[in-house]
C-alpha cells in the first residue's frame, strides 16, 4: 500500500513501477480515502503502541493506493524492496532508503506473511483479485520453464 505521504509526494507511480519492473504482477489496484473502522482494523496489530494513533491519523488524512503484487518470493521481495521501517536505518537502494526520513512518513505499507497479506487482501479487496498470467512469467519463475 502506498501511503498518503507517496500520493501527497506525487509518486505514487514512480514507486509502484519499481515493483513491477522488479517482475511482479499486480493482481489489483485501487485509489481510495480510508476512514477511520478500515484504518483501525488495518492497524489491529498495533493496538497499544506509542505509534497506533499517528497511524491511524496519517493513514486516514488522504488517500492511499492499494495493491496486490503477485509473484515468486513476492513478500520478500517487496519487504526487501520497500527497506527497514525506520528510513534512516534503511539501506540506499531500498524505497525508505531513497526516499524517506522518519518512520510515521516511510511511504509504503508491505504485508510481512502469507497470513498477514491474506487477511490484507480480504480487507481491502473484498471482491477479490484478478487471476491471470503474463507470457513473460514463465522466464522469471522456476515453476514455469521456458519451452
Ligand atoms: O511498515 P513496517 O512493517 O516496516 O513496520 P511495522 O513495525 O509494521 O509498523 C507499522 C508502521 O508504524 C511503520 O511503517 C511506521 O510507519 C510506524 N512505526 C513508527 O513510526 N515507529 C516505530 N518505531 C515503529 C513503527
Ligand atoms: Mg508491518
Amino acid at each position: 500500500m502506498l501511503k498518503p505521504d507517496a500520493i501527497q509526494r506525487g509518486i505514487a507511480f514512480e514507486l509502484l513501477s519499481r515493483f513491477e519492473k522488479r517482475g511482479l504482477r499486480f493482481a489489483a489496484l485501487r485509489l481510495l480515502k480510508v476512514d477511520r473502522a478500515m484504518a483501525e482494523k488495518h492497524y489491529a496489530v498495533h493496538k497499544g503502541k506509542f505509534f497506533y494513533d499517528d497511524l491511524v491519523k496519517v493513514i486516514t488524512a488522504s488517500p492511499v493506493v492499494a495493491s496486490v503484487l503477485e509473484g515468486p518470493n513476492a513478500i520478500a521481495v517487496v519487504r526487501s524492496m520497500v527497506g527497514s521501517t525506520r528510513p534512516h536505518e534503511a539501506t540506499e537502494g531500498s524505497i525508505r532508503g531513497d526516499y524517506a526520513l522518519v518512520g510515521l512518513r516511510n511511504l509504503v505499507h508491505a504485508s510481512d506473511a502469507p497470513e498477514t497479506a491474506a487477511s490484507e487482501i480480504a480487507l481491502w479487496f473484498p471482491e477479490g483479485v484478478v487471476s491471470y498470467a503474463r507470457d513473460i512469467d514463465r522466464w522469471m519463475s522456476e515453476d514455469k520453464a521456458p519451452s
